[in-house]
């Protein structure tokens, strides 16, 4: 009995990334990042080069241990590193009070990557999407037209706790922005400077936007210490109060908020990097079932891959990064000054017409399955395979500058509702 299941082919480029923001706080002009393996044989070997060949049980990978083990590593090193620092209230990592870990639930939350968080006095929790393609951090609130809040309403068993509102005037720590702010940038259509800060923020995905005032409140944190105690840690921050949602939002995407990560200074990173709570840096990490953990102040092993960020046309608040090649088994098609976005909150890997087409016709080529037409399917490339065809797929790598390679895990879409058992 061999299962045979139709694939839809798309690219995800699933992975640890880890963002370095490099600059005292203030204007952020060019970064720096490092593209990294998620498996990372290398921080075995760079655990055992440290600590010799100790007898430690070496964890699962991505098992919680496998990550505490991980984060336990950066610990020490940024330990060293912290010696020469003086920066006031540093911690070496930061997360979400609620833990560090990604959610993923497919196709029902529009393909993204969601954490929780706590914010205001009392606290209130938000399942947050993670953008790296925008800035802003919101939150439903004070709602004229916000996505349901009802978990049942998603129907995805892995939400299991009802997504809020959140009402500033029932947080004693929350204040509006006022439209002086320097970070009000809607503030010259104020009618005086002490008003609430209106924002409005429109996303690629068509007409994707929420809408509504800037509030400063806080936003809870715990930090990791080598010690594995975990401290509790309030930060100010500024988050919109999104009283008008659009588009995606009110259709499965963020339904309760984002949190922009981007290089902006309104981003969560850049607020407690500015205050002097971590290094401008933050991380994320997927395991191989699209689930992962997010820290703040993150920042890489010496013997992890890196490609560095590329300013855009001089200014974005984006991260680009230079690709060079895209490897389709022995296949690499050579690309030309492209400028590639790095976007956490995109679902799935857009390229250029001309690129896409060289790319889809060589993997047509080498893959071994039957191609079928799928009706109504967005994708264009799908295929009828077994389990053992789907085995031996043709791998695809990216190619960066400096030739630093990075494989793209689980890059075939496979839709196991029309598994057929043979
Ligand atoms: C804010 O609320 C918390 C608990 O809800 C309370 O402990 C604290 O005293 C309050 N602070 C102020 C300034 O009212
Ligand atoms: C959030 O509030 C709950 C009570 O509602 C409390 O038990 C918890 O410790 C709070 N979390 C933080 C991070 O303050
Ligand atoms: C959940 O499932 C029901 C019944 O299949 C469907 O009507 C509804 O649209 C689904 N909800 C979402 C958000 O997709
Ligand atoms: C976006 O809005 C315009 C104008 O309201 C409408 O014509 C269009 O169909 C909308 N697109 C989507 C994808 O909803
Ligand atoms: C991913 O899911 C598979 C199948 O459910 C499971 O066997 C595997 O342990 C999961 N991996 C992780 C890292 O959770
Ligand atoms: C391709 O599929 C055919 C038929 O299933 C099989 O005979 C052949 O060995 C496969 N080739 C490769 C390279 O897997
Ligand atoms: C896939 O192939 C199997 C065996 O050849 C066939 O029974 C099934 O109908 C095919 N499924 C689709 C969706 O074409
Ligand atoms: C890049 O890597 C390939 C194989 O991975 C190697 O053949 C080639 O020499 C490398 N080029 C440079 C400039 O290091």
């Amino acid at each position: 009995m061999a299962n045979r299941a139709v694939l839809l082919v798309f690219l995800v480029v699933a992975g640890y990334f880890v963002v370095v923001m490099n600059g005292s706080g203030g204007a952020l002009t060019l970064s720096s990042s490092k593209l990294i393996h998620r498996y990372s044989d290398e921080a075995k070997a760079l655990w055992v080069s440290r600590n010799g060949n100790v007898d430690v049980k070496w964890p699962k990978k991505n098992s919680l241990e496998y990550l505490e083990l991980l984060v336990r590593n950066d610990l020490m090193k940024k330990k060293k590193r912290r010696q020469n620092m003086k920066l006031v209230n540093h911690y070496d990592l930061l997360f979400p009070s609620r833990g560090s870990q990604t959610l993923f639930f497919g196709n029902d939350l529009a393909w993204l990557h969601y954490t929780w968080i706590d914010i205001g006095t009392p606290n209130v929790s938000f399942m947050v999407a993670l953008d790296a393609g925008s800035d802003l951090l919101w939150v439903p609130c004070d709602c004229i037209n916000c996505a349901p809040f009802s978990a049942t309403y998603y129907n995805n068993t892995m939400l299991d706790k009802d997504l809020s509102e959140y009402n500033p005037s029932l947080s004693n720590t929350s204040k509006n922005l006022p439209c002086s702010h320097h970070l009000c940038k809607l503030g010259t259509n104020c009618k005086g400077p002490k008003e609430p800060c209106p924002y409005i923020v429109d996303y690629n995905s068509e007409n994707t936007s929420t809408s509504g005032f800037l509030v400063e409140d806080k936003l809870h944190l715990a930090s990791a210490s080598n010690h594995a105690t975990k401290n509790h840690v309030q930060a100010s921050v500024i988050l919109g109060c999104g009283r008008i949602q659009s588009g995606s939002y009110l259709d499965g995407a963020a339904p309760d908020g984002v949190m922009g990560l981007g290089l902006g200074d309104i981003s969560v990173p850049s607020l407690l990097a500015k205050a002097g709570l971590i290094q401008n840096s933050f991380s994320i990490c997927f395991d191989e079932n699209d689930s992962g953990r997010i820290l703040f102040g993150d920042e890489v092993f010496a013997t992890q891959q890196s490609t560095p960020f590329l300013p855009f046309a001089g200014k974005s608040d984006d991260y680009f990064v230079g690709l060079e090649h895209y490897c389709v088994g022995s296949f690499c098609l050579k690309l030309t000054q492209f400028q590639a976005l790095v976007d956490s909150g995109t679902s799935f890997t857009y390229l250029p017409t001309e690129v896409y087409e060289k790319i889809v016709f060589e993997f047509d080529k080498q893959v071994n399955a039957t191609r079928i037409h799928l009706q109504d399917s967005p994708f264009e490339y799908c295929y009828n395979a077994s389990s053992q065809e789907l085995h031996s797929i043709p791998s695809m790598r990216l190619m960066f500058a400096t030739n630093r390679s990075y494989p793209i895990h689980n890059p075939l879409l496979t839709d196991s509702e029309n598994q057929v058992k043979i």
